[in-house]
């Protein structure tokens, strides 16, 4: 089977941390490497929490690359109200015993992209500052760019701000050089994540699973549900950044259409997505990407208890190997 070669840039981060799993137990992707970014806490906590992820799943083959500490245009305000101090608070997982590959995010993704013999998938589920320094120092390699899923934005929703998401909200100016890219950007936002939930009640499904990704997903959902469930009423734990990943193992379980995707800088709505879906009136060669906004929830669901199952049977076979 032709695997698809995507890099994921990631905030670990509850949510990238399932995400993740998805991608690591699926058989469709060839992951050429994890890249950091700050958001949901600093740099060095977000790295050490991929690696943590790669390290409970045994797959310390793939590398972990950190990228920007920073937004382009201010510090990073991290999202340590849904968080936790650690970026992963919840969980108790040893240190990793290993360290970052020694090259900066937008230059690994550069030198992967370039050495891939067919066009790359990134995939962007925190600020979208790596993506956008790759894009801005690298224009020749464009080309070799499939298409970008990215979680972020929202079209009727907000988090930071009555109309701002937090990806898009903490560095802007990068969401604007990703939808500028004339790439094809796949916006899973607010509207869809938030019916893309756990709910309470199926906790228990991986709670009552035996294994540490069972285990590592349950406790996730409790620290998660703090703020999800406890503070802002959902019904469950949305799985933001798995809808970017999920969606390249099968898109049939999204709902979405192309549109025309521009990103706010300046006054009251700074980093909310403009996102034109008109039927008619819109420039349909403005057209720039795809907005999803609904979600087969039962398939949904099913793949990341699959997935989670699918890591369990890896990890026990490399520890009988
Ligand atoms: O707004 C949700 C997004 O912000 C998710 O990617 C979550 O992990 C945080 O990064
Ligand atoms: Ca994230």
């Amino acid at each position: 089977m032709n695997k698809t070669p995507i890099i994921i840039d990631c905030d670990p981060g509850h949510d990238d941390a399932i995400a993740l799993l998805i991608a690591l137990a699926s058989d469709k992707f060839d992951l050429r490497g994890i890249t950091t970014v700050a958001g949901n806490q600093t740099l060095a906590k977000t790295t050490l929490n991929a690696l943590k992820v790669l390290e409970l799943c045994k797959r310390t083959e793939v590398k972990v690359v950190p990228g920007r500490s920073n937004p382009f245009m201010k510090e990073v305000i991290v999202a340590k109200d849904v968080h936790g101090e650690s970026g992963m608070d919840g969980p108790v997982l040893p240190t990793p015993t290993t360290k970052p590959y020694p090259m900066f995010a937008a230059e690994f993704i550069a030198d992967e992209v370039e050495k891939c013999p067919t066009k790359m998938t990134l995939v962007a589920v925190g600020p979208f500052t790596n993506i956008a320094t790759f894009l801005l120092a690298y224009p020749h390699l464009h080309s070799k760019i499939e298409k970008i899923h990215v979680m972020g934005g929202g079209i009727y929703e907000g988090n930071r701000t009555y109309l701002a998401e937090f990806n898009v909200w903490n560095d802007p100016e990068a969401a604007k050089v990703v939808t500028n890219s004339k790439i094809p950007v796949h916006f899973f936002g607010l509207d869809v994540t938030h019916r893309a939930v756990i709910l309470k009640e199926e906790f228990e499904i991986f709670r009552n699973e035996k294994g540490p990704v069972f285990q590592f997903v349950a406790d996730l959902l409790d620290f998660f549900a703090i703020c999800y469930i406890g503070e802002r009423g959902l019904p469950g734990c949305p799985m933001h950044d798995s809808c970017a990943v999920a969606s390249l193992i099968d898109l049939s379980m999204f709902v979405g259409e192309e549109a025309f995707i521009d990103v706010e800088l300046d006054g009251k709505t700074r980093g909310a997505c403009v996102v034109d879906l008109r039927p008619v009136g819109r420039r349909v060669d403005a057209n720039n990407g795809f907005f999803y906004y609904d979600v087969d929830r039962p398939r949904f669901l099913q793949l990341i208890i699959d997935s989670c199952r699918r890591l369990e049977s890896d990890i026990k076979a490399k520890e009988q190997a």
